[in-house]
């Protein structure tokens, strides 16, 4: 296929939603308005959201009909049952504990299962994730493998470094060790893939030592639909039988079903432990509903039942992929740095080396995230030192995240093409005037998860007045 198109639709679109891009003074305003954290912004006033890819997908037209058989009983609705089968069916686990988003199921896990001072190691942990761990006292730790961080174009850079895993492991003593997580893909190493070999030993390592190991599946299905195109012997499987594979080495997973379960909202813990099942659902039920609703209501789950399925679908995952590898192509001929090979969901663009004159400490991707909107009205995330930086607890000194980037989520089955050739031609644009533009510093911040709430002041750059 010619290397600027990507696989056409492989459905067709029956309701719209319009957006419109506002006048440039006014989305001068509109930064200013949030203090230059685009979480702030209102939705209204974005053209293109790229801020993520959870919970942003359009439903299908059996998604939609789904929504009318949903069983809104408190106990033992039917909904339950009908998602209960089919997430079993895909993961093969026992246990199906229904949460009403990803990170609710990391809570109760978390709480379940760690001690003050436990370790949880994870191929890349996502920021709620991370901050679920610190919060039940545990201590997150990445093993990122050695591949993620270079520029080679090479299939599974999401794989966990099971050597420096190996020796931790050693080094702590696996009683300190509750859990080992492995994150498809791994969202914070740009949207890369894990490997089936990679799986496998990783799960051997655990085995071998009595750990639990787990997945935080959210971009599952994505995952499996790289294995299939890059890993030997798997050419011929299907997507299912693939996913059913990855999730047998696993003593439970995790899901955020805002991604892979093409649903606006839900998620879920399976788990095949009695006990450990019995743990977890007595705190859902404090926290979160009766165990066969999980804060979700009747009708959400059965989308959730519905999108699952479909996720899995070959036709919608080469579309899906194709897309976004599309999108990477036209924004690296646009002039932005971006990791490589695409992911599964996003594009990350290097801000560090696209704007190579703001340091670390002036969030270089924070100032192009503010400079994607006040261009063209498009909302994308900073994934370096604002989101993953903060102060050492115990030194009060400065911590960097390891890269500086900008992650452009593509929505499934939301935007076409030229809504994406679009924002290629914003980043040129940028890319144009890039010395023109300056840093950021922080005025307001939180402990946890500070680039939600976080409060910013731009930095001129040097010779030019902000506006
Ligand atoms: N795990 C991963 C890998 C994620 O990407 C996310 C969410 C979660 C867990 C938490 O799930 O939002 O349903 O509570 N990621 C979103 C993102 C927010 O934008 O990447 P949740």
């Amino acid at each position: 296929m010619d290397k600027f198109k990507h696989p056409a639709e492989p459905f067709r679109i029956k309701a719209v939603e319009p957006i419109a891009l506002l006048p440039r003074e006014k989305r001068e305003e509109v930064l200013r308005a949030a203090k230059y954290n685009v979480f702030k912004i209102k939705a209204q006033d974005i053209y293109i959201d790229l801020l993520t890819d959870s919970g942003t997908g359009a439903m299908s037209n059996q998604q939609w009909a789904a929504l009318m058989m949903g069983d809104e009983s408190y106990a033992g609705a039917r909904s339950f049952y009908r998602f209960e089968s089919i997430v079993r069916d895909i993961t093969g686990k026992k246990h199906i504990i229904p949460t009403h988003q990803g990170r609710v199921a990391e809570n109760v896990l978390f709480s379940s299962i760690l001690k003050k001072g436990d370790y949880i190691p994870n191929n890349t942990h996502f920021d709620t994730t991370r901050a679920n761990v610190s919060h039940k006292g545990g201590i997150p730790i990445d093993f990122p493998c050695p591949e993620a961080s270079s520029d080679e174009e090479l299939p599974f850079k999401g794989n966990m470094d099971t050597l420096r895993l190996r020796r931790f492991i050693e080094e702590k003593g696996a009683d300190r060790i509750p859990a080992v997580f492995m994150t498809v893909t791994n969202n914070s190493m740009g949207g890369q893939p894990v490997s089936m070999s990679n799986i496998r030993e990783t799960a051997a390592l655990c085995k071998e030592n009595g750990i639990l190991f787990f997945f935080d599946c959210a971009r599952y299905a994505e995952n499996c639909y790289f294995i299939k195109q890059y890993e030997p012997g798997y050419q011929n499987k299907s997507i299912k039988e693939i996913a059913l594979e990855l999730f047998s080495y696993a003593d439970g997973a995790l899901m955020s079903a805002k991604k892979d379960g093409l649903a606006n909202m839900g998620g879920f813990a399976a788990v095949n432990d009695d006990d450990l099942a019995r743990r977890i659902i007595e705190l859902l039920i404090i926290i979160e509903g009766f165990p066969t609703y999980g804060g979700m209501s009747g009708r959400d789950i059965d989308a959730v039942a519905v999108g699952l399925q479909e996720a899995l679908n070959e036709d919608y995952l080469e579309y899906r992929i194709g897309q976004v590898a599309y999108f990477g192509r036209i924004l690296e001929r646009a002039g932005a740095p971006i990791i490589k090979p695409s992911g599964g969901h996003a594009i990350f663009i290097d801000a560090a080396r696209f704007l190579p004159h703001i340091p670390n400490r002036h969030f270089p991707g924070q100032a192009l995230t503010v400079e994607l909107y006040r261009e063209g009205g498009i909302r994308a995330v900073e994934i370096g030192s604002l989101m993953f930086g903060g102060y050492d607890p115990n030194t009060g000194e400065e911590i960097h995240a390891a890269r500086e980037l900008v992650r452009l989520a593509v929505p499934r089955r939301v935007y076409t093409a030229s809504h994406l050739d679009y924002v290629a031609e914003i980043v040129g644009r940028i890319g144009n005037r890039k010395d023109q533009i300056g840093g950021f510093k922080i005025t307001r911040q939180a402990t946890y998860l500070r680039h939600f709430t976080v409060e910013l002041d731009e930095i001129a750059p040097k010779g030019i007045s902000v506006k």
